[in-house]
């Protein structure tokens, strides 16, 4: 079959090298695409988030299944646009995506549910959203309603800093002038990750992200600088928990509504005493643990993308391997922050490509026959192990043959896990 992978990220890069080594996949194309996927796919300039120009597209060159990546085309009703017009589709509707484009939409869904989720109240008004914070008190946590790209969520460890928080969103730094705000949970986080095809809902596996930009997680928010597969934290029995008291009755009731959810559900966990409750719903794959979720999947990833947006999961199952992936982000000096794009990176030729390694590419362009880093995070450095310590070794064995001084990268990742205290 012919297969768009739509996005230019490490995840879709490593959603585009698991689908093309299933024998399934005849012809794939990537959109926009990066160096990393240009590398074993075909790669088109399209505006991904245009359901009209990607349906023209799809049309063109006879594309029978399209995944899509990132949130803005979901968010944008590009899976409604393809459904429609009979093309095969990986991802949700609008609708179902304003599980993660709206705080205050979740947390009415958790709420019909009693799914266990922090208490939370919601404000259009500001006079109203302060008065709240300061009956609370703090810490507390605010969030802007909407897609943020990340950055709308202040956890307030003062209520004057709840207060600014308010402050900023009612000041439009977010577009809409809504927020909603919630009792500060403590635990530890993992993200778990689950395939549904609006009925059936199949756990495809749990991970670990690393958000902030410095080791021992200080420093400020970034998109991930590293994830590892497994989460460790997040045991059989709270997988269980939070398929019994989070996922299925959530996704039942987006049923119920009317508004199905079929793609992959990310569920932001956040687990005390073997108990998850949710932090967050997002509609597609984590970036960076995607990397992580593909290296441990392979091949089989296709098949159950297929099976999902076919509605077949009642009769899929995921063939488990008892095995560890981790994946360390190069990131160019000055991210999350300014940083320079155009540095040449060198070093890549001598890493090994195989089952277990892989460099999957992020903001990355060929120029002049060079490797050039066009973005913040640039590389996803990515083994697989049989061992977590094995994993990891493998991956900064790979950070150590690039070349890239103008590019940086966490040398800690992993040690919650490992129960590295410090790094290494
Ligand atoms: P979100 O965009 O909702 O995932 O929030 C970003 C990050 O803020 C999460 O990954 C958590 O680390 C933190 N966070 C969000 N909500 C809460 C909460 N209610 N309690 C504690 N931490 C939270
Ligand atoms: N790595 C966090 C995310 O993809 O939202």
């Amino acid at each position: 079959m012919n297969i768009l992978v739509l996005g230019s990220g490490g995840r879709e890069h490593a959603l585009a090298w698991a689908i093309m080594q299933n024998p399934k996949c005849d012809r794939l194309i990537c959109a926009p695409g990066n160096a990393g996927m240009a590398a074993i796919a075909e790669c088109a300039a399209l505006d991904i988030s245009d359901g009209s120009a990607v349906l023209a597209f799809c049309e063109e060159v006879s594309v029978d299944f399209v995944v899509i990546g990132p949130e803005a085309p979901l968010a944008a009703g590009v899976a409604d646009r393809l459904r429609a017009a009979g093309v095969l589709c990986f991802g949700p509707s609008a609708q179902a995506a304003r599980l993660e484009a709206s705080k205050a939409f979740t947390k009415e869904i958790c709420a019909a549910v009693n799914a266990p989720t922090a208490a939370y109240a919601h404000f259009t008004d500001a006079e109203a959203a302060r008065a709240h914070v300061r009956a609370q008190g703090a810490p507390i946590v605010v969030k802007a309603d909407g897609l943020a790209a990340g950055k709308g969520v202040v956890v307030a460890a003062t209520v004057d800093a709840a207060e600014a928080a308010i402050d900023a969103v009612f000041a439009g730094d977010f577009g809409r002038a809504e927020v909603v705000i919630e009792e500060f949970m403590t635990g530890e986080e993992a993200s778990f990750f689950v395939l549904v095809d609006g009925e059936t809902c199949l756990p495809i596996g749990t991970a670990q992200d690393h958000k902030r930009v410095g080791a021992g997680d200080t420093g400020p928010n970034t998109g991930g600088m590293g994830a590892y597969s497994p989460a460790p934290v997040l045991t059989d029995a709270v997988a269980a928990a939070a398929m019994d008291q989070i996922i299925r009755p959530t996704m039942a009731e987006m049923a119920r509504r009317g508004m199905p959810y079929s793609g992959v559900l990310y569920a932001g966990l956040m687990i005390a005493d073997g108990q998850p409750r949710l932090v967050e719903y997002n509609a597609r794959f984590g970036d960076p643990e995607a990397q992580v979720l593909m290296m441990r999947l392979g091949a089989q990833a296709l098949d159950l993308m297929l099976a999902c947006a076919e509605g077949r999961l009642a009769e899929t199952a995921v063939n488990w391997a008892d095995d560890h992936a981790l994946t360390v982000v190069m990131a160019a000096q000055g991210y999350p922050g300014d940083y320079a794009k155009g540095s040449i990176i060198r070093g890549l030729e001598d890493c090994p490509e195989d089952s277990a390694h892989m460099v999957f590419h992020a903001g990355t362009a060929r120029s002049g026959g060079m490797l050039v880093a066009t973005g913040g995070r640039v590389l996803n450095v990515t083994a697989r192990g049989a061992s977590l310590r094995e994993a990891r070794d493998r991956a900064y064995a790979m950070v150590d043959t690039i070349a890239w001084p103008e590019g940086f990268c966490r040398r800690d990742i992993g040690w919650r896990a490992l129960g590295d205290a410090v790094a290494r």
